[in-house]
């Protein structure tokens, strides 16, 4: 039984097997057949502690574009609110029956706790500050699209990367598909562990940005931050904001990416994220397409083509 539990759990060629079973996906899309027989009598349970739109909505429709039975939990409304644990939440929904459990949790290392404990493969969807795999999939994926191979290509990401489990997952599968990464962000918004990260750190946007081939913008988490990390949304949108002003900067090739959801007029202006540059509602429809690859590979065959396994 394997996971994905971290972006550094794929190799190079799994991360590329992925990548090239999404585009297979996406083209079959393109051609209007909706729906694949490929996990008809497999179910996936969706997980999620944490709110989403995007992830959660995503891998519903990936399940079930490819017939599988989806099972969708949410912590609001469930017995989660009488004390019930996250074991007991999970072996209550394994009891119906779950060959996949994609879950999204508020605790870094929620999910592989939950790989000790059922017998399904674990997705990771995001667990606190620590990572987001399939993000970084869709987003390789999209960059793939966009502008060929990744080998070489440099992405800045920038902002809030204390908080980003997007950043941390980008920059483990950007670092193993080839690519340059440098993050960019006021020095309280920096993982103090981010000199072992395999990227490099600069504090000037407005340098970094004509040699970029992508800049990908983070959320601002005020939600996760005390008032000491962050300066006045004036000043950070002053330093750290992309505006037309500073898209000008980038080379003509170059495209803007932001997981979503953004804050409008704080790490992105409404006029860039609006603007042909800008992936972001291309990164929602490639998601699909990444999820239902990674579904395939875990599920689809009589081994896991991809993933790890999880011991104690
Ligand atoms: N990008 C992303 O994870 O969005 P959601 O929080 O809406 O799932």
């Amino acid at each position: 039984k394997r996971h994905l539990i971290s972006a550094a759990d794929l190799s190079r060629d799994d991360a590329l097997l992925v990548l090239d079973t999404a585009e297979e996906l996406a083209q079959i899309a393109d051609r209007s057949i909706k729906k694949l027989p490929t996990l008809r009598g497999r179910t996936v349970v969706n997980l999620f502690f944490e709110d989403s739109t995007r992830t959660r909505i995503s891998f519903e429709a990936a399940a079930k574009r490819l017939s599988a039975d989806v099972i969708n939990f949410s912590a609001k409304g469930s017995s989660v609110s009488k004390g019930e644990s996250l074991k007991d939440t999970a072996l209550t929904l394994e009891a119906m029956g779950a060959d996949a459990v994609v879950i999204r949790h508020s605790a870094a290392g929620a999910p592989h706790r939950l790989a000790t404990w059922v017998r399904g493969s674990v997705i990771n969807a995001g667990d606190g500050t620590h990572e987001h795999p399939t993000q970084a999939l869709l987003d390789a994926f999209t960059m793939r699209r966009r502008l060929g191979d990744l080998d070489g290509r440099r992405v800045t990401i920038v902002g809030d990367v204390l908080h980003s489990r997007v950043a941390r997952s980008n920059v483990l599968l950007l670092n193993t598909l080839g690519a340059e990464v440098t993050l960019v962000a006021p020095p309280t918004l920096l993982p103090v562990a981010v000199d072992s990260w395999p990227c490099s750190v600069s504090y000037d946007l407005d340098a970094e940005l004509p040699k970029s081939d992508v800049v990908m913008m983070l959320r601002v988490q005020r939600e996760r931050m005390n008032a000491a990390y962050f300066p006045t949304v004036r000043e950070y949108s002053r330093r750290y904001g992309l505006d037309a002003e500073r898209v000008a900067k980038l080379p003509e090739h170059a495209i803007v990416m932001h997981p979503g959801p953004m804050n409008r007029g704080v790490e992105i202006a409404a006029e860039v994220a609006d603007s042909p540059r800008s992936t972001v509602t291309e990164q929602v429809t490639n998601g699909v397409s990444a999820r239902m690859a990674v579904l395939y590979l875990l599920l689809g065959g009589s081994e896991p083509a991809i993933g790890k396994e999880v011991s104690e």
